[in-house]
């Protein structure tokens, strides 16, 4: 059954995949771990993915991970998860869920190692020895903490701190061994999270300082603007406005999501601007070069919002139905989930054991049978 799956879902792919020629990646997975750069990036396991995550992030990483020159590593969160998700069943649905859209969206586990952040116990043990690495007073100095101490304060609450676990607190820490702990380069991430690798990099500075250079000091690498959708009320979309379009939703509801994007009270024959218009945006991300320049004309000419919107849903529609049925089918299996993860773990172990036990050694720790 799983094998079934795996390998419709192969073929189904957007991409020139031949599965025939399995043993080929693998091989050049192999070869890509000598290669000299490394991208990781981590996915929060709370939440639905929306289109704004598709187009603004998973998109882009799943698109490097098919370059030739790559070594990467994507993997879910779940650990910092547990800061806000603290019921056991949605916890495990939601990693369930966030794996079965990656992958139903195009990874390539092939050519790159997909794992999830609980299967590596070494992340943890970096992560409390980085925190003695860290000063406090960096961490003080994050947005997400900062944001909730502000907020206390605002409503003048009797405890400063409340609902601040230290979790939350030293959410950055645990970011920071994620990174370290592969030696990335780059890190693909959202503009809110650049300080969070100002931070992994001032952590890794400080352990190299102390004891010999050990850690690679990663970058943030942060996409353009043109990678933000806006949602249905045109502001940007964002689960924390709740505006936004989910990647698996039904056609029937995706239909209806569409028709609901806010548009101006233009009438159907007047000129209207592509470049402000929620819809194009949209279409935009979706359609090819040529298509963007006929569908600018015909705003120029004057299209009907009805119109427009119907055409939107057709394009992005097309695009995720093979997609969606990916992922019902991933769903509904989640063994073969736990199959691909579980090989991503292996993958990923077999370089951090290694590098902790190298870790250990600098700083003074016996190592069991080393
Ligand atoms: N904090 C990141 C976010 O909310 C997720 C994340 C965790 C991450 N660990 C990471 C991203 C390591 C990049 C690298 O989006």
């Amino acid at each position: 059954m799983s094998q079934q799956i795996y390998i419709s879902l192969a073929m189904a792919l957007p991409f020139d995949i031949d599965v025939q020629h399995n043993w080929h990646d693998k091989q050049h997975k192999k070869e890509s771990l000598m290669k000299p750069k490394v991208i990781l990036t981590g996915i929060t396991t709370t939440g639905t993915p929306h289109l704004g995550n598709y187009v603004g992030a998973i998109r882009p990483a799943i698109e490097a991970s098919r370059k030739e020159n790559n070594q990467s590593f994507y993997f879910l969160a779940d650990y910092h998860a547990l800061v806000k998700n603290q019921n056991p069943d949605r916890f495990r649905q939601s990693t369930l869920e966030l794996a079965a859209a990656w992958l139903a969206l195009g990874l390539d586990t092939n050519r790159s190692v997909f794992y999830r952040q609980t299967d590596i116990p070494e992340i943890m043990e970096l992560t409390w020895i980085l925190m003695c690495m860290t000063a406090k007073g960096l961490m003080n100095r994050a947005h997400a903490y900062k944001a909730m101490a502000a907020e206390n304060a605002k409503k003048r609450t009797k405890d400063p701190d409340k609902g601040i676990t230290m979790g939350l607190y030293s959410y950055p820490v645990l970011m920071a061994a994620d990174i370290l702990m592969f030696k990335a380069n780059e890190v693909p991430v959202g503009k809110d999270q650049v300080q969070h690798l100002e931070m992994a990099r001032d952590i890794a500075g400080k352990f190299n300082h102390i004891y010999g250079e050990t850690f690679v000091l990663p970058k943030a690498v942060t996409g353009t603007d043109t990678a933000v959708l806006k949602g249905l009320d045109g502001q940007k979309m964002s689960k924390s406005y709740d505006n936004t379009i989910p990647i698996f939703v039904p056609e029937k509801k995706l239909r209806k999501l569409i028709m609901k994007i806010k548009t101006n009270s233009q009438p159907p024959e007047e000129p209207k601007d592509p470049e402000t218009c929620t819809l194009f945006e949209i279409f935009r991300a979706f359609a090819s070069k040529d298509e963007i320049a006929e569908m600018r004309n015909r705003y120029v000419a004057g299209i009907a919002w009805g119109e427009m919107k119907q055409i939107l849903f057709e394009m992005v529609n097309n695009h995720l139905k093979g997609p969606r049925q990916r992922y019902q089918n991933l769903v509904e299996d989640p063994e073969h989930i736990e199959t691909v993860l579980k090989e991503g773990a292996q993958e990923a172990r077999a370089i951090s054991i290694p590098f902790i036990n190298e870790i250990r050694k600098k700083i003074g720790v016996q190592v069991v049978g080393g």
